[in-house]
Parts: structure tokens; sequence; C-alpha cells
């Protein structure tokens, strides 16, 4: 068991690839707090895996909302005891060309995808530091490492979080805290089905395996992030996309 006895957070975990990593990390001996906006999927997908005979729990987070992302830490602390390890997974997009894009979809996606890890971090952060050690995991995207038509918004939070990672590895790992990011190229979740079929087209054949990556693609590189097998590896972007715009 590779994170057995670890307590996890796993923000968007009701969904795609959070819940996809809910249940990895469940698997290999992780307690997990299943922390999603949507109580409905959320409630159900704990149920689900708590009959698997896995240790999870459904917290309400709106990442994009400070008081509601210490809340989400307040009641790790009281359910668990203690935070081990945070992985910053919600997500948004509102996608539109610049020219259509609307000041309140830029916004809103910049609330959830960067202040929401902002939020998250630096509410979990007292409870990492009062154990010396800890993992801090961050999603960005194949669109904030190399852009993408129609993702202004989106592609400047996932940019911007390689920014953050990059500055709490500096400034965290005389704490003890690991932090680094994944880069998640194009994955089959809702997100991605929403897309226009002939662009899902396009995208696929830009990557070198030929196919689109699957929620646990993404879920096990946020497994090896978490155990103590990347003990040394800090500040890293790791880019899991099947080998797309290279
Ligand atoms: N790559 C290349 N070209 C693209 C493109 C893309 N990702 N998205 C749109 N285009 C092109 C279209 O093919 C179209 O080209 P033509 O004018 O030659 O036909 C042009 O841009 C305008 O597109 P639309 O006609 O679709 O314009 P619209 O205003 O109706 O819609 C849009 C714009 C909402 C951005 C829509 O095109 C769209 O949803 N595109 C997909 C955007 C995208 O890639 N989103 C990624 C979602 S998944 C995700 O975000 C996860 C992650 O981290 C990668
Ligand atoms: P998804 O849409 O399937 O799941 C996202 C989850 O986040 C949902 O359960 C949703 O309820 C939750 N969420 C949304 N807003 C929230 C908020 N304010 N507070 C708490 N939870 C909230 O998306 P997917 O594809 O699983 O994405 C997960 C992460 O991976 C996101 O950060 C996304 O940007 C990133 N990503 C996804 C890629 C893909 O192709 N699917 C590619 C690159 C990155």
């Amino acid at each position: 068991m590779r994170l057995q006895n670890q307590i996890a957070i796993i923000t968007g975990g009701a969904n795609g690839i959070g819940y996809a990593a809910v249940e990895r990390f469940a698997e290999e001996g992780a307690r997990v707090i299943l922390a999603d906006y949507d109580a409905a999927t959320g409630t159900e997908a704990a149920k689900h895996l708590h009959g698997k005979g896995y240790d999870v729990t459904f917290v309400q987070v709106d990442v994009a909302n400070q008081e509601s992302a210490q809340h989400l830490m307040e009641q790790t602390i009281k359910v668990y005891g203690g935070i081990d390890i945070l992985v910053n997974n919600a997500g948004i997009t509102k996608d539109a060309m610049l020219a259509k894009m609307d000041l309140a979809d830029f916004q809103r996606v910049l609330d959830v995808n960067l202040t929401g890890v902002f939020n998250c971090t630096q509410s979990a952060l007292p409870h990492l530091i009062a154990k010396g050690k800890g993992k801090i995991i961050n999603t960005s995207s194949v669109s904030g490492v190399y852009g993408n038509v129609g993702q202004t918004n989106y592609a400047a939070s996932k940019a911007a979080v390689i920014g953050m990672t990059k500055s709490w590895a500096k400034e965290l790992g005389r704490k003890g805290i690991n932090v680094n990011a994944v880069a998640p190229g194009f994955t089959r979740t809702a997100m991605v089905e929403k897309m226009p079929e002939k662009i899902i087209e396009q995208m696929t054949s830009t990557v070198a395996l030929q196919r689109l990556g699957v929620p646990k693609d993404i879920a096990n590189a946020y497994l090896f992030l978490a155990s103590s097998e990347s003990d040394y590896v800090h500040g890293h972007v790791l880019h899991v996309d099947g080998g797309i715009m290279m």
C-alpha cells in the first residue's frame, strides 16, 4: 500500500479525474476527503466507494470561496485529525474566442482554477506545517503550458498555477512539504466531452500515442506525487499528455 493511513483531500473529487484519484488513493490505503461543489454526485460517489470498503468522506466546498475552503480543512481535521496530502484538482472551463469572451466568464474561471488553489492551499498550510511534512499537488493543463484556441481564461489560470507551484516549492521546501503540478493532456471526462467533435478529433491526431487520456492516467500521476516514491521530486510540472505538441 503506497498511501497507508495517509490523509488526503482531493478537490473536484465527485467526477472525472478527481473521482478516479479518490478511488486510486483509497485503493492504496489512504483516508480520503472527497471535496466537491456538487453535493448530490459527491455524496453518491463517497457512498459507492464506502460500499467497496474504502475510507472516503464527502465534504462540500466551493474552492473559490475562502471561508468554504477553511471549512473544508476544519471538517478534515474533525473527521481524520490531520492532513498529509492536498490535491488541488477542481477546475472549470468557460471557453470562448477572445472577441466573444464575457468578463464574468473570464473572472469565474480564474476564481475557481487559480484563487481556488490559493484558498485551499493557504487553509491547509498550518496543518501541513504542524506535521513537518506533506504533499501538495496542483492541477495545471496542457493549455496552461502551450496555450489553446478559445481558452484565454483557462490557459491563463493554468499557467498561473505553474507559477504558484514553483513559488511554493521554493517557499515550502524547508518546511518538508513537496509541491508539484501535473499538466494533463486531453482526458476523457465531461470537460472534454462538451468540446465540438471535430476539435476532439483534431486534438487526438496531435497526440503521439494517438489516443486521449483516461482519468486513471492522471490519477496515477497524482498517486506518484503523493507517495514517498517522489520525495525528491519538487517544483516539477509532470506532463501526462500522451506526447502532445512535443
Ligand atoms: N484548436 C484549433 N482550432 C480551434 C480550436 C482548437 N482547440 N477551437 C476552435 N478552433 C477553431 C475552429 O475550428 C474554427 O475554425 P474555422 O473558423 O476555420 O472553422 C474557429 O476556431 C472558431 O471556432 P468556432 O466556429 O467553434 O467558434 P465559436 O465561437 O462557435 O466557438 C469555442 C468557440 C467555444 C472556443 C469552440 O470552438 C470550442 O469549444 N473549441 C474548443 C476549445 C477547446 O479546445 N477547449 C478545451 C476543453 S478541454 C480542457 O480545457 C481540458 C484541458 O485542460 C485541455
Ligand atoms: P470534471 O468537470 O469532470 O470534474 C471537475 C470537478 O470539479 C467536478 O466534480 C466539479 O463539480 C468540481 N468543481 C467545479 N467547480 C468547483 C468549485 N468551485 N469547488 C469545488 N469543486 C468544483 O473535470 P476533469 O476533466 O475531471 O478535470 C479535473 C482537473 O483536471 C481540472 O482542474 C481540469 O482543469 C484539469 N484538466 C483536465 C483535462 C481534461 O482534458 N479533462 C486536461 C487538463 C487539465
